[in-house]
């Protein structure tokens, strides 16, 4: 069985063209550096980009293209030199708002708390009646395989399963977005897959929608209904890909050969941008 989208059979990201969530309008990006006369640092622009009701949509880029500033943008925690950023129809300032849920790129767990303090912080600013409390934190300790593991401490736990706290403390806070920073970073390829596969099935229980920062070409193409391809700093969109995959699609879409497809356009379109990014610009065609 193909796990492609048909023709007969279009994909969610199609259906939901008409509801944008997130959009970006102009936006730049510079931060000031201090010591160099004031010179600014051009960390990302101009960005136009729309994210549609329920998509999935991955960004990838070389290295210290302002992907983390993008996002951060997107989630409220820093504010654009000049354009403006959105979400649900209001612009996004100063503070993560209200629907929007953010996992870091590093490992950001409490070892001080319990796997079930740990995610139940993140329900700290919300006022939940202590039932409601008690059974979301249940049920994203079972979606995330956590259950055995409540009482133990992240030092007791593999990288893996820290990160999937950090997932489970956003994920109590039902948010209509999820902004995921390199959250598989740190792991090996095979837990990477699995991982995925564990995000695009609380991508489809949930119904949020999911900009998720990578750098690794083959998760982009395997979780995301599109994929938005940066230039080296100042990041700016320089291609987007949309994959086609079908919502109950997993990770073993790696052996079709429209994965193969996707991750060689990819690298096409960021083969001179990563050159770019480590200072040895392409030479000759
Ligand atoms: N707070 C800051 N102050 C000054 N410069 C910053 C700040 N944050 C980021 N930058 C600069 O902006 C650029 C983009 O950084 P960013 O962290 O967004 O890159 P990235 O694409 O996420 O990189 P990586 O793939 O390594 O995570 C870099 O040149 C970085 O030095
Ligand atoms: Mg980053």
């Amino acid at each position: 069985m193909t796990m492609r989208a048909t023709t007969a059979m279009p994909s969610v990201a199609t259906a939901a063209r008409a509801q944008v969530q997130v959009s970006l309008r102009a936006v730049d990006k510079e931060f000031n550096r201090t010591g160099r006369g004031g010179e600014a640092i051009h960390a990302l622009g101009p960005i136009d980009l729309e994210l549609r009701q329920g998509e999935f949509f991955a960004v990838v880029g070389p290295s210290g293209c302002g992907k983390s500033t993008l996002l951060e943008l997107v989630a409220g925690l820093s504010t654009a030199t000049r354009g403006e950023v959105a979400f649900e129809g209001r612009p996004i300032k100063g503070r993560i708002p209200d629907g929007v849920g953010v996992v870091f790129q590093e490992d950001a767990s409490f070892p001080w708390l319990s796997v079930r303090d740990n995610i139940a912080f993140g329900l700290r600013r919300m006022k939940i009646d202590p039932r409601e409390r008690e059974r979301r934190i249940d049920s994203a300790l079972a979606m995330m395989g956590l259950t055995a593991f409540a009482q133990s401490y992240p030092a007791q736990l593999s990288g893996g399963m820290r990160q999937r706290v950090c997932i489970a403390r956003t994920l109590v806070t039902e948010p209509r977005l999820i902004l995921l920073d390199e959250p598989f970073g740190a792991l090996d390829q095979q837990t990477r897959l699995l991982m995925g596969d564990e995000v695009l099935n609380l991508w489809r229980k949930t119904g949020a929608t999911v900009f998720l920062i990578t750098h690794a070409l083959d998760e982009a193409a395997m979780l995301a209904d599109r994929i938005g391809v940066m230039s080296a700093r100042p990041g700016r969109l320089i291609d987007i890909i949309e994959t086609g995959w079908s919502r109950d699609r997993d990770s073993r879409i790696v052996q079709e050969e429209a994965f193969g497809a996707i991750t060689a356009r990819l690298w096409r379109s960021l083969r001179s941008e990563s050159l770019k990014s480590i200072g040895k610009p392409e030479a000759g065609p």
